[in-house]
């Protein structure tokens, strides 16, 4: 369990679900991790139980809203001056306002603008600046997290949501075409239905959990787990030759 010592590793999002799985199984694999999020509670204690496990100096916690610019510029400042720059970044904080995003037509701008501030936005400024960290550093792997929903129309119930998730695969293309030959890797990771705190509100309705669960080939709801080795992979030399790809882990959901 050393696919990653000697890496330094930037998730967002990485209080809760998702992320939380994955800067801890990057921890567990020799990582530094950076645990970045706007919960600031929760990002203290994500790094008060991995150095408990792992030991002092494994993680460090950067309280950051992704949708804000000057706030990402400084919390890549922040790390720079600490001796935490990151050679891998996962862009992963994302929201989804169900109860809110909504079929087009009844589409309130308010929701879609605080969506795409967040999940495109937000996603495209931690991108940015840890691309510029790379360029000085001389490369590294940035995995963005997509969605089932940016590559079909399943998702035509939360407009905002969607769209946004397709335009993070689209950055995700565009990106590593841009800076391929600066030796920076830029992969999506596109979890299917997986239960995080993200989907509760779903999963608590038994029947709309059924009828989602019916439709994933393999039988079941995905977990954070589930998605972390795939991030393992593309974050280490193992994916050396992997770059604008969307790796989906979605039972078969969109695929089979
Ligand atoms: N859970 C699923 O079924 C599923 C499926 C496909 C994609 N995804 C994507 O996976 C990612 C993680 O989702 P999750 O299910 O773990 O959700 P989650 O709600 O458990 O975790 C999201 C984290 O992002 C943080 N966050 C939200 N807005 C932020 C901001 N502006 N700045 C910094 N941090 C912010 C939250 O505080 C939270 O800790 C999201 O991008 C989501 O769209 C989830």
């Amino acid at each position: 369990m050393s696919r990653l010592a000697s890496r330094t590793a930037l998730v967002t999002g990485a209080a809760s679900g998702i992320g939380l799985a994955v800067a801890t199984r990057f921890a567990r694999e020799g990582a530094r991790v950076v645990i970045a999020d706007r919960d600031a509670d929760a990002a203290r204690t994500a790094v008060d139980r991995l150095s408990a496990e792992l030991g002092e100096g494994t993680a460090y916690a950067l309280t950051m809203d992704i949708s804000s610019e000057p706030a990402v510029e400084a919390g890549y400042a922040e790390l720079a001056e600490a001796g935490w720059t990151p050679d891998v970044v996962v862009a992963n904080a994302g929201v989804q306002l169900f109860g809110q995003d909504a079929k087009i037509a009844d589409l309130d701008l308010a929701v879609w603008q605080r969506t795409v501030d967040v999940n495109l936005t937000g996603t495209m400024l931690t991108v940015k600046h840890a691309v510029r960290a790379m360029l000085a550093s001389g490369g590294g792997s940035i995995i963005l997290t997509g969605s089932p929903t940016g590559l079909t129309g399943e998702g035509n119930d939360f407009t905002s949501y969607s769209t946004t998730k397709a335009g993070i695969h689209g950055l995700t293309r565009t990106v590593a075409a841009a800076y391929a030959k600066d030796g920076i890797r830029v992969n999506a990771v596109i979890p299917g239905y997986t239960e995080t705190p993200l989907v509760t509100s779903i999963s608590d309705d038994p029947e709309e959990r059924a009828a989602i669960v019916g439709r994933i080939p393999l039988g079941r709801p995905g977990t954070p787990a589930d998605v972390e080795g795939v991030m393992v992979f593309l974050a280490s030399d193992d994916a050396a030759f992997a770059t604008g790809a969307l790796f989906r882990v979605d039972g078969g959901m969109t695929s089979l």
